[in-house]
């Protein structure tokens, strides 16, 4: 049986352990592409380099040729690679991907001034302060509830001036937006070489000089320099490295320097308010959705 659609899905779900082995099986198959989704709206956040991140339960859709027999390869599914078999053939029409990739990445404004904008489309308010940034490998497009927190935080504070951390840059989203937003130098950290080099090509797009914004791997020379000088310090990375780093963040900072802190869910605020406190007094500044921004000053 062919299909008259450009293109047919198969759709299932798999657990984790599960989800390895069928891809290679659709594959096999003669899928063009597999794709991943939360089946559960389990939340995740950027995992550690190399890591690929999955949820418990995944829903997971094979694209195939709109002209291929799709009808064997659906009673063929192996059961024990699927907690859900595929049902039916879904056939698709030949969309404009592009277009439709694109219209998820709109311009968003992040509190008063600011604005990230894809390269697709004109900014809204071309006064405004416009940061530039298509979504790429590394994390860090605005959408995610955790930057978009960071933002409008940066966006609420007077940067005038400021020396500010960005640890755990990703995509250089914060450290960019900082400078645009007037701080005078900031300093970018990741452990993700991927990371250094998206927010170098970024800052770049943003006609942000290396000397205003310079990307570093952790435990170089140039974090030295920058010891007890941070008027802020943002770091939007995982509960647990938020807490290993304490002594990290907390050394770049000036006497009353602010910290942000982003990552953490709800549940997991107050340990991290307990690992700051001797030095930071950390509150609850802002919530979306299951995560929260903390916020203090040094004491
Ligand atoms: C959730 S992303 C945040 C990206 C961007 N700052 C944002 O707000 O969208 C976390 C980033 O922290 C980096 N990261 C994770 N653990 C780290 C560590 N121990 N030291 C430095 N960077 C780390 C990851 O590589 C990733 O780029």
């Amino acid at each position: 049986m062919s299909s008259s659609a450009a293109w047919q899905e198969l759709h299932c779900t798999a657990s984790k352990d599960q989800v390895e082995a069928l891809e290679d099986w659709f594959f096999e198959a003669g899928a063009l592409s597999v794709t991943l989704e939360d089946q559960a709206d389990q939340p995740l956040l950027e995992p550690g380099p190399g890591e690929t991140p999955l949820w418990d339960a995944v829903q997971v859709t094979a694209l195939f040729a709109g002209d291929q027999d799709l009808q064997p390869v659906l009673v063929a599914v192996p059961a024990d690679l699927v907690t859900e078999a595929p049902q039916t053939i879904v056939p698709v029409a030949d969309r404009e991907w592009t277009r439709v990739w694109e219209n998820q990445f709109q311009p968003m404004k992040m509190g008063n001034r600011l604005w990230i904008c894809p390269s697709w489309t004109p900014p809204p308010e071309p006064d405004a302060v416009n940061l530039l940034l298509d979504p790429g490998l590394a994390f860090g497009t605005g959408t995610h509830p955790t930057t978009a927190m960071c933002l409008r935080a940066l966006d609420a504070a007077s940067l005038e001036d400021a020396r500010i951390v960005d640890y755990g840059c990703g995509s250089g989203i914060l450290g960019i937006a900082a400078v645009l937003l007037g701080a005078q130098q900031v300093l970018g950290v990741d452990n993700d070489p991927q990371a250094i080099t998206a927010s170098h090509d970024n800052a770049k797009r943003n006609e942000v000089p290396v000397a205003q914004f310079s990307v570093h791997l952790p435990a170089t020379s140039a974090l030295e320099a920058w010891q007890g000088s941070a008027d802020w310090v943002v770091a939007n990375i995982l509960a647990g490295p938020l807490i290993e780093l304490e002594p990290v963040l907390t050394s770049l900072m000036a006497p009353k320097g602010r910290l942000l802190l982003a990552g953490l869910l709800e549940e997991q605020a107050e340990q991290i308010i307990a690992a700051y406190a001797p030095e930071v007094t950390l509150t609850v500044a802002d919530q979306q959705e299951e995560w929260m921004l903390l916020a203090g000053q040094r004491h």
